[in-house]
């Protein structure tokens, strides 16, 4: 997966968003080097292996997609031994990494002893780590994802420094505390203080949405590592166009390098994967598209959301943009 010697650029977990259908879209871009599932709860009992395939379908597949970008399974919860053992299943399902989530905000989670509430105590992040890191075979490596903080940033140096005491392998750091929510800006400064102080690999995470954005992160961080959430999807150029920068792609990977990007070959293989792949109903798969284009819409990268957001089928929204491709822009910055 993270190869410390390497620059990465990882597809984020995004619950409701990056499932298995828009993994194996992107990771059809070519760009990016692993993604991570969206967070599969642990909260009162041992999930089997069947719930892991459901989760993470590629771990039918090697856990990768279709395409071979590799899938980390991410945990979320916060009783170290049922983590540890659910860690245990999921590697005897094939995963072949496992991420531990210390960042999710939601308050149905937070109020259940799962994601950002760990933030306050930073000796359970490092129960929970060393846990699961006892407990899975030594070749598959466990990182942990943390946010800056609950509500100061002030505790991310211990939280970070007590994961990587339980034996993380990677840290991947949201540059926001819980409190800050999605707020702008990401603060990327903490970051770079982790990986300056942790001595394990750091990946950044938070607010990417431009090649300006990777540039500025990469300066203030330092790091190598990168996560792309929403930035990727709201233009899904953006990984090629940040592998160019780090070297990962050859400079001529993307041609032309041309303003307006055609989004229908993208939303057809979301459509494909949804439909044939997943077994998806065709509703949902339309609701999928939408909103997916409503994520782009909000970020300028695609211009007729109020022509499709009403159309009632997959064939009336294809119809739509074949006829008008105008309103599907993406502005390269
Ligand atoms: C809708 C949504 C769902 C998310 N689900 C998860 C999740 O399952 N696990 C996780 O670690 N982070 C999750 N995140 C956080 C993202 O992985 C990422 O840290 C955050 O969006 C900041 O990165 P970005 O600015 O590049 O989007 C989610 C974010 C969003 C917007």
């Amino acid at each position: 997966m993270l190869n410390p010697g390497s620059p990465s650029i990882i597809l984020a977990p995004m619950q409701g968003l990056t499932d298995a259908p828009m993994r194996a879209v992107l990771g059809e871009m070519g760009a990016f080097t692993f993604a991570v599932s969206e967070f599969l709860r642990i909260s009162t009992s041992l999930p089997s292996k069947r719930a892991f395939y459901r989760h993470v379908p590629e771990l039918l597949n090697d856990g990768r997609t279709p395409s071979g970008l590799p899938v980390q399974v991410q945990l979320l919860g916060g009783d170290a031994a049922l983590m540890a053992d659910s860690a245990t299943v999921a590697s005897q399902a094939g995963a072949k990494a496992i991420d531990l989530n210390f960042g999710c905000p939601a308050p149905i989670v937070n109020n259940h002893d799962g994601g950002a509430i760990l933030l306050k105590d930073p000796s359970r992040i490092r129960s929970i780590v060393r846990a699961v890191r006892n407990a899975v075979p030594a070749e598959i490596p466990v990182s942990a994802k943390l946010r800056l903080g609950w509500d100061s940033m002030d505790s991310i140096i211990e939280n970070a420094e007590c994961a990587a005491e339980g034996g993380a392998s990677w840290l991947t750091i949201h540059g926001r505390t819980r409190a800050q929510g999605y707020a702008p800006p990401a603060h990327w400064e903490p970051i770079g203080l982790v990986r300056e102080r942790t001595g394990i690999p750091v990946v950044a995470n938070g607010d990417i949405w431009s090649v300006d954005d990777f540039r500025r992160c990469r300066d203030v961080t330092g790091c190598t590592h990168f996560m792309l959430g929403r930035g990727a999807l709201a233009n899904p150029y953006l990984s090629m166009l940040i592998a160019q920068e780090l070297r990962l792609l050859p400079l001529t990977a993307i041609e032309p390098m041309s303003s307006d990007f055609d989004w229908t070959p993208c939303l057809r293989r979301l459509a494909y994967h949804s439909f044939e792949m997943h077994a998806h109903s065709p509703s949902s798969t339309l609701a999928r598209i939408k909103q997916w284009l409503m994520l782009a819409s909000r970020h300028g990268a695609f211009l007729g959301f109020d022509q499709i957001k009403r159309l009632d089928t997959l064939d009336d929204l294809f119809d739509a943009l074949a006829v008008d491709r105008s309103v599907a822009t993406v502005t390269y910055r």
